[in-house]
Formats: C-alpha cells, sequence, structure tokens
C-alpha cells in the first residue's frame, strides 16, 4: 500500500545550495519515494552544484529553475515555467533565509532597519510571495511546508533578526494555511534541529548549541538531514491530510525542556 501517495507527484524544492542542505536531503528522499523535483536556486554556483548531484540522479524526472525570492519577478517566472512544464504542482518545500552576517554577529539591539527588513523579506514574505505564484498551479490541492527554527519563540544567542524572521515566518505560514484551505491546499513549518549547513555557518553560537542539544535533548543527541527530510515528506504526503497550520519539531525533543 502507497501509503505516502508522492509517485509521480511534482514538488518544488527551493533552497538547496550543496549536498549538506536540508533541501538536498527532502529532494533526495522524494526522488527515492518516485516524485517528480522541480529544483529552484538563486545562485549560478548552487545550479552547479545541483547539476553535478544530479548526474547520480538522470533516470529521474528533475529540473533546475532560476528563482530569487527576493524579486517577485524572478519568483512569477519561475512559477510560470514550472507551471508551463508540469502542469500541475502538489508539493512546495520552502527552504530558504538569509541573513547578514553583521546582523547575527552584533547585538540584536543594533540591527538596521536594512538588515531587518532584508531578514523578513528573504526568510519570512518569500513563503507568501512563492505560495500566491504557485495557487494558480496547485488546483488539485496539495501542501506547502516550510523550514523553521526555534529561535522563533526562543531568544537564542546569536539567532537575533533571524529568531524574529523566523517568527513572522510561523505567523505567516498559519495566515496561509487559514487562507489556502479551502482549496485544500495545507502549509506547516518544520522545526528542524540544529544541523550543520552552509546557512548554519552564519550564526556565530552554532557549536554550543550543538553540545547544549546533545547534553539536554530527550534523546540526547542532534537530529540529521534525514531526519528532517523523513519527517517533511509526512507533511507533504497523504500521511498529514489532515493537518495544517502546525509547526512541527523535528529536534530530538530539545524544545520541551526547561
Ligand atoms: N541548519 C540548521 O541548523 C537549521 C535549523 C532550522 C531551520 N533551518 C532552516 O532551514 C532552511 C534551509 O537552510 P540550510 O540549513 O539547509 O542551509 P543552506 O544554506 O543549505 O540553505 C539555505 C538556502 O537559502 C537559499 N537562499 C538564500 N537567499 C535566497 C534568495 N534570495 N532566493 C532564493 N534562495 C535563497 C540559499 O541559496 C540556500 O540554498 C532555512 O530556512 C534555515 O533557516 C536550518
Amino acid at each position: 500500500m502507497d501509503l505516502l501517495q508522492l509517485r509521480d507527484k511534482n514538488v518544488v524544492v527551493m533552497g538547496v545550495a550543496n549536498e549538506r542542505s536540508i533541501a538536498w536531503g527532502i529532494a533526495k528522499r522524494l526522488l527515492e519515494v518516485g516524485a517528480n523535483v522541480i529544483f529552484t536556486y538563486r545562485k549560478e554556483r548552487s545550479k552547479g552544484k545541483i547539476d553535478k548531484v544530479l548526474e547520480n540522479y538522470t533516470e529521474y524526472n528533475t529540473a533546475v529553475v532560476e528563482c530569487d525570492v527576493n524579486s517577485d519577478e524572478s519568483i512569477r517566472a519561475a512559477f510560470s515555467q514550472i507551471g508551463e512544464k508540469y502542469g500541475t504542482i502538489h508539493g512546495i518545500v520552502h527552504s530558504v533565509a538569509f541573513a547578514h552576517a553583521e546582523d547575527l554577529k552584533n547585538r540584536f539591539v543594533e540591527t538596521s532597519r536594512d538588515g531587518y527588513a532584508f531578514a523578513q523579506d528573504t526568510s519570512a514574505y518569500s513563503l507568501v510571495a512563492v505560495a500566491n505564484a504557485a495557487r494558480p498551479y496547485m488546483a488539485e490541492g496539495g501542501s506547502i511546508v516550510t523550514m523553521s527554527y526555534l529561535g522563533a519563540e526562543r531568544v537564542l544567542d546569536g539567532y537575533n533578526v533571524m529568531g524574529v524572521a523566523k517568527a513572522a515566518l510561523e505567523a505567516s505560514m498559519r495566515y496561509l494555511a487559514a487562507d489556502l484551505g479551502a482549496e485544500n491546499i495545507r502549509v506547516n513549518a518544520i522545526s528542524a534541529g540544529a544541523i550543520r549547513t552552509l546557512a548554519a555557518k552564519g550564526v556565530p553560537s552554532f557549536n554550543t548549541i550543538l553540545h547544549k542539544i546533545e547534553e539536554t535533548s530527550p534523546l540526547k543527541r542532534n537530529v540529521n538531514q534525514e531526519e528532517v527530510a523523513d519527517m517533511t515528506l509526512v507533511m507533504l504526503s497523504a500521511l498529514s491530510r489532515g493537518v495544517t497550520g502546525e509547526t512541527i519539531y523535528v529536534d530530538s525533543g530539545y524544545n520541551i525542556m526547561g
């Protein structure tokens, strides 16, 4: 019995920068279960990396499309290109975030107006813009999953402006879930534990965070890409068809601890 029902479904995966990206872990699993995966990238360097890893996946149905989430024009162009080629979009993985390094290194109180707006635009508003651009192609209903982090709710050292952006991301996720539910489009967030990726390099206290999770989380260890990918597949699949507007923690239970 195919519980996931993701075979031959068209899923857009945004945010593969390299093989360490959370988005790559998800894409790999999606390909394994028979989904067609459309990758979007911002930098040519990322496209090169995606093309390279896909050399091992030539027998799968994949596409690679440019999409800079800071630009409405780029988002529109990307989704009309995807829509034209695939007709229907069944799922979207939004695994994109960015903030200026100085806004993570400096004290939070020193966050600049530009830095604040840029982090919000890239990391939170992008989900709204993407959902709106994809909506016309999600006529059969579908599932949108975004990646969040505990810094949305708690003050975590060095997460600063990105924590505020993740709070906005989770709130946007809930408003989108309420708005799109009537079209049978579900919207959820995965709050992933700390994983060493390119984006994580920007968080100054990252090593301390990893150690603290090992010491205090119920499972006494950190999570990996595969664990986040598996839960993302659940949230994209028919298994979670009754769930929308939720933040699901894949963090060894760290968030429950006092
Ligand atoms: N690594 C962690 O510990 C962790 C924990 C919880 C949540 N997350 C979240 O997971 C998501 C993926 O991050 P990751 O850790 O895999 O790092 P990553 O650096 O591999 O991925 C981040 C991606 O965002 C993309 N991006 C940035 N600005 C963009 C723009 N303007 N347009 C299009 N794409 C853009 C980058 O190209 C990159 O592919 C992010 O939202 C991140 O905040 C990460």
